[in-house]
């Protein structure tokens, strides 16, 4: 099949858009009918009997393994490490056949990726992949390999493949958590259908896109850009800066925002637009007296958040975007699209290449 571009001027924000329409689609595959359980393949190790889950990707798919990290550990109290599969490869790590080794990519052909695989599955570990093409190398060469159905993704920029990682691999820390005995029938119940009404929510935090816009002309000012975030918050603030360097050629980095008085703090004046990604969780008085650092030594805040965060915490930001409540655990997967609209429309006031950034390839197939 032909693709194109369905009216938009990139393919990425033709990506964008779709993500509550794949997101219900992958909800569709692995929920059960009655929208009480979630199906998985029969290959798929037990978690119960799991000592140790790893998990190994590159570039934004290995974001997406870090947001993981936080939920199948709180969640399905599982230990887990999580690696950059050209570190993991050459580390050496001890792995026994207690381990479930996970691997996410979308093309399911990066090459270090495929390499951390051939070592895990030497050593006996179970071998699972998150993956976008199901007919792709690392798919074929897993135990299970779990799609993520996305639809082909044409943008550089990966957006809707994470999105549809997170909600997968969400789906999974849920279903350890339930083998593991951590989730009972009710809670699993209303967590799953916190889950089926993401998409319509996705949906208006799309329609922010003008704000987002507005926030991007200034940022393409700026030489350097800081993303905070605490938690689950962390690893989408780094997915924010990759997003964003990508494709605008911007400097960004991404902190833990408890790291901040550890480096960062010291270049903080006010040509420095700062991201702070905030939904009002367990977590957000730590992270707005960081951002009050900010704001303190002139550093210009954008805030994204929701509207009890707005009402705490609104006062003294230059920028704030408006987000759908949602439960904690469902905040990556919506605070995502803000992140890529800011990247993308940076991007566009930059006037570069936004499907095709200079020196990027879709996939790295060799080392
Ligand atoms: C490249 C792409 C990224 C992608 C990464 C991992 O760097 O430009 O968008 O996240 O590879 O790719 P994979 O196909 O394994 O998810």
């Amino acid at each position: 099949t032909r693709i194109d571009k369905g009216g938009h001027k990139h393919f990425m924000a033709k990506e964008i858009a779709e993500q509550p329409h794949v997101i219900g689609e992958a909800l569709n595959h692995y929920l059960t009918a009655d929208g009480t359980g979630i199906n998985v393949p029969e290959s798929l190790p037990d978690f119960r009997g799991v000592e140790r889950l790893v998990l190994v990707a590159c570039g934004t798919a290995y974001y997406a393994c870090v947001t993981a990290k936080y939920w199948f550990e709180r969640i399905a109290r599982l230990p887990v490490e999580v690696d950059i599969a050209s570190e993991f490869r050459y580390r050496e790590p001890p792995v026994t056949d207690g381990t479930v080794a996970l691997f996410v990519s979308q093309s399911g052909e990066t090459a270090d990726t495929l390499a951390a695989l051939r070592y895990c599955a030497d050593k006996a570990a179970h071998v699972v992949s998150v993956v976008n093409v199901p007919e792709s190398s690392i798919a074929r060469e897993s135990g299970t390999a779990l799609p993520i159905l996305a639809g082909v993704e044409v943008g550089v920029a990966s957006t809707k493949a994470f999105t549809c990682q997170l909600t997968v691999l969400y789906l999974l820390a849920l279903k350890a958590a339930q083998q593991r005995g951590h989730l009972d029938a009710d809670a699993l119940t209303d967590r799953l259908s916190a889950l089926r009404s993401l998409p319509g929510i996705l949906n208006h935090a799309l329609a922010q896109d003008r704000s987002a816009k507005k926030v991007a002309r200034k940022l393409a000012e700026a030489d350097d850009i800081l993303f905070l975030g605490r938690g689950l918050m962390y690893p989408l603030a780094m997915e924010g800066a990759l997003k964003l360097k990508e494709i605008s050629y911007i400097h960004a980095e991404a902190y833990a925002s408890g790291e901040l008085k550890h480096g960062p703090i010291a270049l903080i004046d006010k040509r420095m637009p700062v991201v702070v990604m905030a939904p009002k969780d367990k977590l957000f008085d730590k992270t707005v007296s960081n951002m009050q650092e900010v704001m303190a030594r002139g550093g210009k805040v954008t805030l994204i958040t929701d509207e009890a965060g707005l009402d705490e915490a609104g006062d003294g930001v230059t920028n704030t975007l408006v987000m759908p409540t949602v439960p904690d655990d469902l905040a990556p997967i919506l605070y995502a699209i803000p992140a890529q609209q800011l990247a993308y429309h940076t991007a566009i006031a930059k006037g570069t290449d936004v499907d095709q950034p200079r020196n990027l390839a879709k996939s790295v197939t060799v080392e």
